[in-house]
């Protein structure tokens, strides 16, 4: 018997009682190592007849999972048991990586395979190349990773047999080694220049800077602290537990879809503003009040209930506390800016005035809406020469680890099921099929284009 299952033993069951029919039952209840405990109801339908509902999943485990825990009240995220912070300060990102993955920090010399093993897999098959020319120059690059991370399940036949531990972990290692490389050849392709191939000499986000930034004509230099910044940014956006996109690849794993197909589903979800799509949305709205005497006038819009403008970069499903990763975020834009000589830069005063602003402000004080991770890594992504539309690419490479670890782990779970909700139908009930002649006239379909 496992830690858990004794600890679920000690769970007294609870009871839902039914006052129409007088029906009992008895639930278990679940208990993690930290956290709330969980109704187990998966009998529910059986022994009942009913279902549960809950649409966005605001009181539903998913999944039984030893990688992430965030206690959004109190602001915490650990990995593995390690606090966010202290990884944020004293690890690196490949490290992070090993952690997630294997549940553990690795040794020296495990470290030094795992750095080894990942170099070898960064470069991509190189008709990937011919994928590449085929968008528009001005695609925007999340539509290019969904597409080039997609395709690689039609080049890496020899890693898609999951259910072998050693082909499981190609597809795992691939992933982490190779997409960096895809962000930045999507970033290359947009601006025209030529592909940048990678470099094994180099370390993992170094190398990754240098094939977005480097050109053929001039040698590449780039200063270890920003090296480090961009190193913590891909940390801090690792893993973030059963969010969205981390779902839909669960989601999209458990019918045994092709690892690389799944990825690209996650990437696919991260895309949308609520989601890793804020960091680029942020930018816009900073540049858009840029000036700070419009701030009133903006969060005077966000709490407008019949103006759709939400201050984005604020609030949070999870943390209804400061997002931990906010606080490095805020003080890595600092030290980027200071490194790059750009101590004034305008959008970070705006930023800075509009948080101090808004966490002042009865609304934002009440609904418990504090920066998230989304607030200040745009400044630091702009201060490093990226253009917005990259910025949700480099949240989308940091996560990679955090998705293909979660898709591992599930798969790796003896409980673990094809993904499939039930619905609260609330359509026509049975009715017969009419004739032509006895249809409504009114046109749906002409009501719709006229609007
Ligand atoms: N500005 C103004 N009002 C807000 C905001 C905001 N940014 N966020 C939430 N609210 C209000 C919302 O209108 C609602 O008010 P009411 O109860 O009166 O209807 C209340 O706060 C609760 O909001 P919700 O939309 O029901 O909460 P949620 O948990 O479904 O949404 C969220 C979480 C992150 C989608 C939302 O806070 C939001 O849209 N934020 C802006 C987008 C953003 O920064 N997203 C990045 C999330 S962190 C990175 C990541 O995980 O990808």
């Amino acid at each position: 018997m496992n830690d858990k299952e004794d600890n679920n033993a000690e769970k007294k069951p609870f009871t839902l009682f039914n006052n129409e029919t007088g029906q009992s039952i008895e639930i278990p209840v679940l208990q993690g190592s930290e956290g709330p405990d969980v109704l187990d109801i998966r009998k529910l339908h059986e022994e009942t007849g009913m279902f549960t509902y809950d649409p966005g999943f605001t009181s539903t485990a998913s999944c039984e999972s030893e990688i992430t825990y965030i206690d959004g009240l109190k602001g915490i995220l650990r990995h593995r048991g390690y606090d966010i912070q202290e990884l944020a300060s004293k690890s690196e990102f490949l490290e992070v990586c090993y952690l997630l993955l294997h549940g553990e920090l690795p040794s020296i010399e495990d470290k030094n395979k795992f750095i080894d093993v990942i170099s070898n897999h960064t470069m991509l098959h190189e008709q990937l190349v011919y994928l590449y020319r085929g968008f528009r120059r001005d695609a925007h690059p999340m539509a290019i990773m969904v597409g080039v991370v997609g395709a690689l399940s039609a080049f890496y036949h020899d890693s898609t047999d999951f259910s072998d531990i050693k082909q499981r972990m190609v597809a795992c290692h691939r992933l982490i080694a190779k997409i960096p490389t895809i962000g930045a050849m999507a970033y290359k392709y947009s601006v025209g220049q030529p592909f940048v191939y990678p470099r094994n000499d180099l370390s993992y986000t170094e190398n990754f800077l240098y094939m977005t930034f480097s050109v053929p004509t001039e040698e590449f230099k780039i200063s270890p602290n920003i090296v480090k910044a961009m190193d913590r940014f891909f940390i801090l956006h690792a893993d973030h537990e059963q969010n969205a996109s981390t779902s839909t690849v669960r989601l999209a794993g458990s019918s045994g879809a092709n690892p690389f197909a799944c990825i690209a589903a996650g990437i696919a979800s991260l895309w949308g503003p609520a989601h890793g799509g804020a960091n680029e949305a942020v930018i816009k709205m900073l540049e858009e009040i840029g000036d700070i005497e419009n701030i009133p006038m903006f969060i005077n819009r966000a709490k407008d209930k019949n103006d759709p403008f939400r201050l984005m970069g604020f609030g949070h499903r999870v943390y209804k506390n400061y997002d931990p990763r906010a606080k490095v975020m805020k003080e890595s834009a600092h030290d980027v800016l200071k490194e790059i000589n750009n101590n004034n830069d305008p959008l970070l005063k705006i930023a800075i005035e509009l948080e101090k602003i808004a966490l002042q402000d009865p609304y934002f004080i009440d609904k418990k809406l504090y920066p998230n991770v989304d607030f200040y890594s745009g400044i630091i992504l702009k201060a490093l020469g990226f253009p917005t539309s990259m910025f949700t690419v480099l949240f989308a490479i940091g996560r990679t680890v955090g998705w293909i670890s979660q898709w591992k782990e599930m798969i790796e779970d003896p409980i673990n099921k094809i993904g499939r909700p039930r619905q609260l139908y609330k359509g026509k009930v049975s009715r017969n099929y009419q004739l032509e002649d006895n249809r409504d006239k009114k046109s749906i379909f002409n009501w719709l284009w006229k609007k």
